[in-house]
């Protein structure tokens, strides 16, 4: 048996160029939202291929700016994927909107255009396209399935992904990607987000920064630092810091590298994990760059040789870390509280939440990592198959 091992389910990669990134605002004192976060958002907007990109303190603050943008508010609808990270759903929220849960596809985990068709009514301001654990969602059949909302693409887990060739971020009307250390670029805590509408642009960036009309660096830079602007709109405070900008700018030009690797590494684990009946794992379909932010399998309860939780117990004793992909969100306390939700509401999304499986995948594991992950793997098969 090979020795024992301590596998994160993440870990960033981040070392001495994020290292020596952070002194530069550190030594000139400019700290908040000044030039640094103007760089990255340059870089983001080409690499993504998108007109505008605004930063923000992360993905929530992100999806809650496009909503308020498109002026989600009280009596409007939101659909929203139900199996997804809670906040694709509490952004809906804190705009007094109702989010209507609707259930994904099984196989790619994202949400099912069916489903949309299925909910959409007159009601629909909009609908949140998650792109889940690096896949994009079916963007074109959504739009077909509810022509009149706008898409808030939730591109949390999807920096470099792409969809039909077009990258993540230009899909829909509006989009929101995540800096968290769990996702493939990192700065700690951080969000972006993009979209080609000129206006809907300038209304995020204004309502970042406290609905300013200007932002705090044009003004020290104008003619008249000395006089506040104007404040028309009612904002928040989601500004990144340059400290957070100059890291994730370093993170953003490793973003191809770190995809590419994760990608033959999710190669390596779909070939050598085929042979395990039990375990269904992540598809690519035609006509997707997946960003393999997570590589999450399903484990059928009808053939495992036993249920989820032992296996991720097993494989937890040995070293290996693994998560439920995310959680259904009808499922959680407050939505039940709130709208009376039953478990098998949605069946989809509550057969992800208890079945799937995040396996390790990130830039810090080595080819032996990742073959002791499917020889962990392997002999529960096998352990399995013996009891049989
Ligand atoms: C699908 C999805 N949406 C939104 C978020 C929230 O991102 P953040 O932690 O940057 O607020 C996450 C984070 O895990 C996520 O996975």
């Amino acid at each position: 048996m090979p020795e024992a091992r301590r596998i994160l389910i993440s870990q960033p990669l981040t070392g001495e160029e994020e290292w020596q990134a952070v002194k530069e605002p550190l030594m000139t004192g400019w700290l908040t939202q000044g030039p640094k976060v103007a760089e990255l958002e340059k870089a983001f907007a080409a690499r993504h291929k998108v007109k505008h990109a605004y930063s923000c303190t992360n993905c929530t603050a992100g999806l809650h700016l496009c909503l308020c943008a498109l002026g989600v508010g009280p009596g409007d609808e939101v659909i929203v994927p139900s199996f997804t990270w809670v906040s694709s759903a509490n952004a809906v929220m804190y705009c007094g909107a109702k989010p209507v849960l609707a259930d994904v596809n099984t196989t790619t985990y994202t949400l099912d255009p069916a489903e949309v068709a299925r909910k959409v009514t007159p009601r629909t301001k909009a609908v949140v396209a998650v792109h889940l654990f690096g896949l994009c969602a079916d963007i074109d059949a959504i739009k077909a399935a509810a022509p009149n909302a706008a898409i808030v693409e939730d591109s949390a887990c999807a920096s470099g992904a792409s969809y039909k060739g077009v990258p993540a971020g230009g899909l829909g009307s509006i989009a929101a990607f995540s800096f968290h250390p769990r996702k493939s670029v990192t700065c700690g805590e951080g969000g972006m987000v993009t979209t080609n509408d000129d206006a809907l642009g300038a209304i995020v960036n204004s309502l970042r920064n406290h609905g300013a009309s200007i932002s705090e660096e044009q003004r020290h830079a104008g003619p008249r630092p000395y006089l506040l602007p104007e404040f028309n709109m009612l904002g928040f405070n989601y500004r990144m810091t340059d400290l957070q900008g100059a890291v994730a700018m370093v993170q953003l030009a490793k973003l191809d590298a770190f995809i590419a690797e994760r990608a033959k590494w999710a190669q390596y684990y779909r070939r050598e994990l085929a042979n395990i009946k039990w375990l269904r794992l992540p598809e690519q379909p035609d006509g997707y760059g997946h960003g393999w932010q997570s590589f999450v399998t399903f484990v059928d309860p009808a053939s495992a040789p036993m249920p989820r939780n032992d296996i991720m117990e097993l494989l937890q004793a040995r070293g290996i870390a693994t998560r439920p992909g995310t959680h259904a969100v009808h499922m959680l306390g407050y939505y039940r509280q709130t709208f009376g939700y039953q478990i098998d509401d949605l069946p989809g999304s509550r057969d992800c939440d208890l079945h799937t499986m995040a396996i390790p995948l990130h830039n810090r594991m080595s080819s032996e990592d990742f073959a002791y992950v499917v020889d962990a793997l392997r002999q529960i098969d096998s352990q399995g198959k013996n009891q049989k």
